[in-house]
């Protein structure tokens, strides 16, 4: 049994997967846009994440572009059963690195193609529409529109279960309204905390909630108390945001970015830490305190 077994499963779709997975986006190279920094050690991370059983890896084909994906197919393909490879569609790249909405009914299927062909797939598991009325930010509008053509792409048999990105509370019930909903992935932390309602009740609804930036993202979290926190746990900062993720709703599946193969360990190894009650009070206090 790999530690990261202990911190169980929750379903994603008809699937259920560990608890604990890996962010695959940091490997395009910096600022997302391809070439990778070290194609090697991108490659070795993959690899290590599935021998220390990964079986949940979130990517998309505008990491890169397309270079995330290709990294997953060499390292990984042909894919050991059970593994469940995540996708988002809905932007594109610029040339200069921007992102781009991408939600007329040629670009999400294109963008579906891509994915597929890219990762060596006949069916992706599990596609995320990305919303981009906002880029950074959830933004209201409807989503009716590019999720019927989710739908359509479903029934032709290219994509098994869809999920929603950067969404608001209202998006979620709008898309419910549609189609079966597996996932929903929003930015998400110990600082950043303006989902905790989504949370409980997407929990209530047996969905799972995919946190992006449960590190910080590109400015990992620092904060005084979670550094003496993990101190006192005799473990890193990082960990302790990991475990409080864990802890703070069985419905909340991780997806911790690395680009290193001794961060990988690092935050698998947050299986294993326990948060006394004592330290999620003291926790809480880092909310929209800790840069995020
Ligand atoms: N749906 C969306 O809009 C969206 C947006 C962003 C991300 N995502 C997904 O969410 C995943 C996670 O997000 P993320 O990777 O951007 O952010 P993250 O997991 O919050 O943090 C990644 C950052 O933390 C650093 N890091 C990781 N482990 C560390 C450790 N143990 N100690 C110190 N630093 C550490 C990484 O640097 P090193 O490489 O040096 O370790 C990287 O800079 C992504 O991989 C992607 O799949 C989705």
């Amino acid at each position: 049994m790999s530690s990261i077994d202990q911190v169980g499963t929750f379903s994603l779709g008809d699937r259920r997967v560990k608890r604990l997975g890996y962010g695959a986006m940091q490997l395009a190279g910096p600022g997302v846009f391809g070439p990778p920094k070290d194609r090697g050690a991108a490659l070795a991370v993959l690899r290590e994440a599935v021998a220390r059983g990964v079986d949940h890896i979130d990517t998309s084909d505008f990491y890169g572009p397309h270079v995330t994906n290709q990294l997953i197919r060499e390292a990984l393909h042909p894919y050991r059963a059970g593994l469940t490879l995540v996708t988002k569609v809905g932007a594109r790249r610029g040339a200069d690195g921007s992102w781009i909405p991408a939600f007329s009914r040629e670009e999400l299927t294109q963008a579906v193609h891509d994915n597929l062909h890219n990762l060596g797939l006949e069916v992706l598991d599990v596609v995320n529409l990305r919303c981009m009325f906002s880029v950074h930010h959830p933004a209201e509008g409807s989503l009716e529109a590019p999720l019927r053509v989710l739908v359509d792409l479903q029934r032709q048999g290219l994509v098994r279960h869809i999920g929603l990105s950067n969404v608001t509370r209202a998006q979620v019930a709008e898309g419910r309204r549609i189609c079966a909903i597996a996932c929903v992935q929003n930015q998400y932390n110990l600082a950043h905390r303006g989902d905790d309602a989504l949370i409980d009740e997407l929990a209530r609804e047996g969905i799972a909630y995919v946190p992006f930036f449960p590190l910080g993202g590109f400015t990992p979290l620092q904060s005084s108390t979670l550094s003496e926190v993990a101190a006192r746990l005799g473990a890193t900062p990082m960990q302790v945001a990991l475990a409080w993720l864990l802890r703070r709703s069985p419905n909340i599946l991780l997806i911790p970015g690395t680009s290193s193969v001794a961060h990988l360990r690092e935050n698998l190894a947050a299986a294993e830490l326990r948060l006394p009650d004592d330290v999620l009070q003291a926790l809480d206090t880092v909310a929209g305190i800790a840069s995020a």
